[in-house]
C-alpha cells in the first residue's frame, strides 16, 4: 500500500468536489482530489444549467467565471405556459437578482482547468474507493489505480462523490436520518441542434403534461418533457419526442420551439432526499451526496455551490485559527438553505406535472394556482425570490 498525506481528501470531482479544492487552494489548504470515472465522461455528462446570481459571484469572485461572463447568457425572467397561455414573470424588476444559463459541463470544465494549473493532485479513473477512521483524527481514504493501491491519510474528508457514491454509505444508519420523496415521472431530455426560439425558459404545463424549454448556447435548445419514471428510452423516435414537445410548448400567441438534430437524449428520474447530519466524525458531506432535488426548481448545482462555499470557509476557519465552531455548526447551517429548497423544488413539481391518474378536482385547483403564480404580484415575487436564490451569505446566518 503506497502512503500519501494531504489535509482535505476529496472524493469526487463533480462541481462540489472541483469546487472544494479550488476554494481551499485559495487558502492554501492542501487537498487531493479522486475522481472514479474518466476525465472525459465528468466533461461530458450534460446537466442541469440554471446557475443562480450567488453561484455566479462566487465563480467570478474566486476566479473561475472568465469563460462563464463571456458564454453565459443572462436571463431577467421566466415563462410559464398555462395551458396555452403564455406569461412572463420578469424576475429581476421583483427582485433585482437574475438568472444565468451555462452548462454545468462547462463549469466542470473550468473547474478542472483551474485545478489544472495549481498542480495540486486530481486523479480520475481510480477505483475500490473507501473511507475509514472517521471518528478518528486522521481519517484515510484508500482506493486502486492501475496494479496500485493507496492510502491517503487526511485531517478531513469531504464526501462529494454524488448521490451514488460510497461516502454517505459509510456513515453507521444509525447515525442517519434519511428524509425521502418519490415522483410518479421523470423527464425524458434532449439537447437540439437548433437556434433558441424564445430568449428566456418556458415550464409549460398542459394536458398531456410538463414540458420544459430551455437552451445552452446560441444554436443549441435544451428541453425535456415529462415522462414514465422508469421511460424506456428506445420507444421515442425523434419524431415522437419532437411531436409531443411541439404539442406541449407551442403556446396561443403562436411561439413554438424550433426543431433541428436531437444530438443527445436520457432519462432522469425525480427524487427529493436529504440526509442528515452531513457530517460524521470528521467526514463532511456536500452536493448530491447529501441532498437531491427534482429538478424542476433548478436547484441542485446552486446548492451544491452553496454547501462547498460554507465548507471551504469552515475548513479556512480550522486551518487559520484552530476554531471548529463553522465546522461544528456546517451542517446545520446548509440543512436551512436545503430545505428551503427542498420546499420550493417539491412546490414547482407539484405546480407543474400532471399526475397519470388526476382526480378533476385537483387539476382544477392546480389550474387555479397556476393563474394566481402568473398574475398576482406577491406570488410571482414570492416564486421569483426562490427562484433566482438567496444570496449564498445570507443563508449562513449564525455561521
Ligand atoms: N469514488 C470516487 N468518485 C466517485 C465515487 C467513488 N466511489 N462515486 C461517485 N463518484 C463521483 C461521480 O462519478 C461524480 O463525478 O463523484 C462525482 C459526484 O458528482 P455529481 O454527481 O455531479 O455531484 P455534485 O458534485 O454534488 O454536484 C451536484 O450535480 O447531479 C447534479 O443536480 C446535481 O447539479 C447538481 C450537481
Ligand atoms: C436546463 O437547462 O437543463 C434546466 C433548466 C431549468 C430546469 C432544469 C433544467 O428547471
Amino acid at each position: 500500500m503506497k502512503e500519501m498525506r494531504t489535509q482535505v481528501g476529496i472524493v469526487g470531482a463533480g462541481p462540489a468536489g472541483l469546487m472544494l479544492g479550488h476554494l481551499l487552494h485559495l487558502a492554501g489548504i492542501d487537498s487531493i482530489i479522486i475522481e472514479n470515472r474518466a476525465q472525459e465522461y465528468v466533461i461530458e455528462r450534460v446537466r442541469a444549467g440554471v446557475l443562480e446570481q450567488g453561484t455566479v459571484d462566487l465563480l467570478i469572485k474566486s476566479g473561475v467565471g472568465a469563460r462563464l461572463e463571456r458564454e453565459g447568457l443572462l436571463h431577467d425572467g421566466i415563462y410559464f405556459n398555462v395551458f396555452g397561455n403564455r406569461r412572463r414573470i420578469d424576475m429581476a424588476s421583483l427582485t433585482g437578482r437574475r438568472i444565468t444559463v451555462y452548462g454545468q459541463n462547462e463549469v466542470v470544465k473550468d473547474l478542472i482547468a483551474a485545478r489544472n494549473t495549481t498542480g495540486r493532485p486530481l486523479r480520475f479513473e481510480v477505483s475500490e474507493v473507501s473511507v475509514h477512521d472517521l471518528e478518528s483524527e486522521q481519517p484515510k481514504i484508500r482506493f486502486a489505480e492501475n496494479d496500485d493501491r493507496y492510502e491517503i491519510r487526511c485531517d478531513f474528508i469531504a464526501g462529494c462523490d454524488g448521490f451514488h457514491g460510497i461516502c454517505r454509505d459509510s456513515i453507521p444508519s444509525k447515525h442517519l436520518h434519511i428524509y425521502e420523496r418519490n415522483y410518479p415521472f421523470g423527464w425524458l431530455g434532449i439537447l437540439a441542434n437548433a437556434t433558441p426560439s424564445s430568449p428566456e425558459l418556458v415550464y409549460s404545463l398542459h394536458e398531456r403534461g410538463f414540458a420544459l424549454f430551455s437552451m445552452r448556447s446560441s444554436n443549441v435548445t435544451r428541453l425535456y418533457l415529462q415522462c414514465e419514471p422508469n421511460e424506456d428510452i428506445s420507444l421515442w423516435s425523434d419524431d415522437r419526442i419532437w411531436s409531443e414537445l411541439l404539442t406541449r410548448l407551442q403556446s396561443d400567441d403562436g411561439w413554438k420551439p424550433n426543431v433541428g438534430p436531437i444530438m443527445q437524449k436520457g432519462v432522469t428520474g425525480m427524487r427529493s432526499f436529504v440526509s442528515e447530519p452531513m457530517r460524521f466524525g470528521r467526514m463532511f458531506l456536500a452536493g448530491d451526496a447529501a441532498h437531491i432535488v427534482p429538478p424542476t426548481g433548478a436547484k441542485g448545482l446552486n446548492l451544491a455551490m452553496a454547501d462547498i462555499w460554507r465548507l471551504s470557509r469552515a475548513f479556512a476557519g480550522y486551518y487559520e485559527s484552530g476554531c471548529q465552531d463553522l465546522l461544528d455548526h456546517y451542517s446545520e447551517n446548509c440543512l436551512r438553505r436545503v430545505w428551503r429548497a427542498q420546499q420550493f423544488s417539491w412546490w414547482m413539481t407539484s405546480l407543474l406535472h400532471r399526475p397519470a391518474t388526476g382526480n378533476p378536482f385537483d387539476s382544477r385547483r392546480q389550474r387555479a394556482e397556476l393563474e394566481y403564480v402568473t398574475s398576482s404580484r406577491a406570488a410571482m415575487t414570492s416564486m421569483s425570490e426562490n427562484y433566482v436564490g438567496l444570496p449564498i451569505e445570507e443563508c449562513a446566518s449564525g455561521g
